[in-house]
């Protein structure tokens, strides 16, 4: 009730509180009858009331306090911000962060130690000088600084902060992997993509309630909406706050990451590689866009959907055919079977679909459609789209039968589960293909997927933490999985008719 009170003075003019408080008393210094006995809840409402601003009294004048411009809000200055952990290549002994601060700022630094109970750890800590890179984007100068961290202690917690000897960050904590594979989970994001501050913010916050001991976040492209926008990515940051810079993020482009130049044609945005730090070892010329690395016994294969399908293709025939992990799980933004209305990613399809059935890759991480949209074990075997309308069209001219669209041929024996999710708050229709179990419209949503030896459970919540798709895929041999579904606690979540998409 102390706290209601200070709360409702902050808000009051200092005058008013004067003006209405009874004789000889205050805020500060309450008469004794009051402080002598607990007040009841009507005499402290009564309070409460007696200090509210009434109508004779001056209304503070309208409109004064301008909006904040975005360009203002995010300017760097020497204190850095945008911090952030990811993985570069063994989780067990090495890690990256990366951090902005304006460009006066020309050495960076990061101190960092074996984190203790106590607070006197950070005597102990060494200093490294970062490689900082310098960022000119449409609204300013920054410098974006990167230290990579290697042959660190497995399944140890680390202290560090960043700065430049005068300016410091707060000291921020991760654990690197366990030396031993042991169960482990992460969090898988569609797209955030817009009104990244204001509604995006809830649901890495509630993903971060529901796992805050997850291994790392995974972003399937479209972090932001324009690509050089700085306050956008600005607002990504802000969103995750400190989660970034103590769980490690992964993340591939979509098509809004990908910017377009004076002549037409089009890049990854700038803000990528500076400040984001991923593993080098993709095809040349999609460095820390296309990459792979382990996590215990999984193998992580991050794709980038906007260009060089082909050669993608043949780097991950490689990769596949040399992978020796127990789970594969491949990720990139453009969707294999699409569930936005009248989308389809045919090349993609047709390049990258029979490398996963070859090689029976257990599970594919998508976004792109602004929709909920998760297989079974089996698919279309079609490549090509168009032949499956058409070949539907054949069976059914005059779509009196009701046809499954697109599913006259199931491929039994590819066993990938394909998953388009999306986080941010942009929303399409949904096509709901037959062959997907579980379907959403004008949901957000974040997935958090466990890993334990054999068994690979797979959660999709909404933005308020509820079970919307569960199911376990299960080790059979040299077989497809067994794909297990689980109650969910959620109806399904589709728009009643058909609408324009928002
Ligand atoms: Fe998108």
């Amino acid at each position: 009730m102390v706290a209601f009170l200070l709360t409702l003075s902050a808000i009051s003019p200092p005058n008013a509180w004067a003006a209405q408080s009874p004789a000889g008393t205050s805020q500060s210094a309450p008469d004794k009858a009051t402080t002598d006995r607990a007040p009841t809840d009507k005499a402290v409402l009564d309070q409460a009331r007696a200090v509210q601003p009434t109508e004779s009294q001056p209304q503070p004048p309208a409109g004064k306090v301008e909006r904040l411009a975005d360009e203002v809000r995010y300017q760097p200055s020497v204190i850095p911000d945008r911090i952030v952990l990811t993985l570069i290549d063994d989780a067990r002994s090495s890690a990256a962060i990366s951090w902005r601060t304006s460009a006066k700022v020309n050495r960076g630094l990061l101190e960092f130690t074996v984190a203790d109970d106590g607070p006197y750890f950070s005597e102990r800590s060494q200093q490294l000088i970062a490689t900082t890179t310098p960022l000119t984007t449409t609204v300013n100068e920054a410098h974006c600084h990167t230290v990579k961290l290697s042959q660190l202690q497995p399944g140890t917690v680390y202290s560090y902060r960043v700065g430049d000897g005068e300016n410091w960050s707060e000291w921020l904590q991760f654990r690197t992997a366990a030396e031993k594979p042991e169960p482990f989970s992460f969090i898988y994001f569609g797209d955030a993509q817009n009104n990244l501050r204001s509604l995006w913010s809830r649901v890495i916050r509630e993903a971060y309630r529901d796992a805050p001991k997850a291994a790392f976040l995974l972003h399937a492209g479209d972090l932001i909406n324009n690509a050089e926008a700085d306050p956008e990515w600005g607002e990504w940051f802000e969103a995750g706050g400190f989660i970034n810079g103590m769980i490690p993020n992964l993340a591939v482009p979509g098509n809004h990451e990908l910017a377009k130049a004076a002549d037409g044609s089009r890049h990854t945005t700038i803000h990528w590689r500076p400040q984001f730090e991923f593993p080098l070892n993709g095809p040349p010329g999609l460095e820390e866009t296309c990459y792979t690395l382990t996590y215990h016994n999984l193998r992580l294969i991050a794709l980038n959907s906007n260009e060089q399908l082909d050669v993608q293709a043949k780097w991950l025939e490689i990769v596949l055919a040399l992978n020796d992990s127990e789970w594969v799980i491949c990720t990139f933004h453009h969707p294999v079977f699409s569930t936005g209305q009248g989308r389809d990613n045919e090349q993609l399809r047709r390049l990258w679909k029979p490398i996963f059935d070859k090689y029976r890759v257990d599970l594919v991480l998508q976004g792109h459609d602004h929709t909920y949209g998760r297989t079974g074990l089996h698919v279309p075997s079609v490549a090509d789209w168009k032949q499956a309308i058409e070949e539907q069209r054949k069976l059914d001219p005059k779509g009196e039968l009701n046809l499954p669209f697109g599913v006259q041929k199931l491929d039994e024996n590819s066993g990938t589960v394909y998953v388009v999710s999306v986080s941010g708050p942009k929303m399409y229709n949904n096509s709901r293909p037959p062959f997907m179990p579980r379907v959403a419209e004008d949901t957000q949503l974040y997935q958090v997927i466990q890993i334990d030896g054999p068994v690979l459970r797979f959660e999709a919540r909404t933005a308020t933490g509820k079970l919307y798709d569960a199911f376990e895929l299960k080790k059979n041999g040299n077989g497809p999985n067994q794909l297990v579904d689980l109650p969910v606690e959620v109806p399904p979540r589709l728009r009643p008719e058909k609408k324009t998409d928002k």
